[in-house]
């Protein structure tokens, strides 16, 4: 789904959103509903796609927690319901590289130190045939540098296949910009928090994706 540069959105007096939040926001990009439609369709997209494959999600934290679990639901009920059964383990990485609303340089991993408890249980035999997919599951890739990152750091356990399932891709002035195997939304470049998405770690507590204003910005920075 594209967003175009001249959607103006949903008027916030149309939904409703924390108090806490009233006077902070311009307008809701996303509603809720929306998200979580559009997830269900991902879900169908990646089962169609990874076959009778096992897969392993590692969920980016923290602002794709909601994005992870939303997707991990959707693909347990689709799987439940259809003769394929899809086997799911779960870690979590975490990166942090934004500071207010600027991405910074140096980028710091934390966790999923153990991927090899995900994978290392299994036979040789087994892995050839029955490999499982790696797949990364966050929130949003703006410049795309924080997916690279994230892919060199994979590559030391020589997974066959990584897939990457993003639920918003920015529309950076770089034509050779990352993109995801999966994605929901692509966005203008505008900074969005809600549906965990932060902004110094306020907003996460907002459902719907939406664009902060001058004032909301200048309240949270440090
Ligand atoms: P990238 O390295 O520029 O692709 O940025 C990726 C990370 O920056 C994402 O995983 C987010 O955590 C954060 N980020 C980028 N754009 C936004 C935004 O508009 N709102 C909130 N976080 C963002
Ligand atoms: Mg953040």
């Amino acid at each position: 789904i594209q967003i175009s540069d001249n959607w103006p959105g949903y008027s916030l007096d149309l939904f409703t959103y924390p108090q806490h939040y009233y006077g902070d926001l311009e307008y809701v990009l996303i509603p809720h509903g929306i998200i979580v439609d559009r997830t269900e369709r991902l879900a169908k997209d990646i089962m169609q796609d990874i076959g009778d494959n096992d897969i392993v999600v590692l969920c980016v934290l923290k602002g794709g927690y909601k994005f992870c679990a939303d997707l991990v639901e959707h693909i347990k009920n689709l799987s439940r319901n259809s003769e394929r059964f899809i086997s799911m383990k779960v870690d979590f990485v975490r990166l942090k590289s934004y500071h207010n609303d600027q991405s910074m340089q140096d980028m710091q991993i934390i966790g999923g130190e153990d991927l090899s408890k995900l994978t290392g249980k299994v036979s040789f035999l087994y892995f050839l045939f029955n490999y499982p997919i790696f797949m990364f599951f966050k929130d949003i890739v703006g410049t795309g540098r924080t997916m690279k990152v994230l892919l060199n750091n994979i590559e030391k356990y020589k997974p066959k296949m990584i897939k990457v399932a993003s639920l918003l891709v920015k529309r950076t002035s770089r034509p050779d910009g990352y993109r995801p195997d999966y994605y929901g939304f692509e966005i203008p470049d505008l900074f969005v928090v809600g549906y965990a998405l932060d902004y110094n770690e306020h907003f996460r507590d907002l459902n719907h994706i939406c664009v902060i204003n001058d004032h909301g910005k200048a309240k949270y920075r440090v």
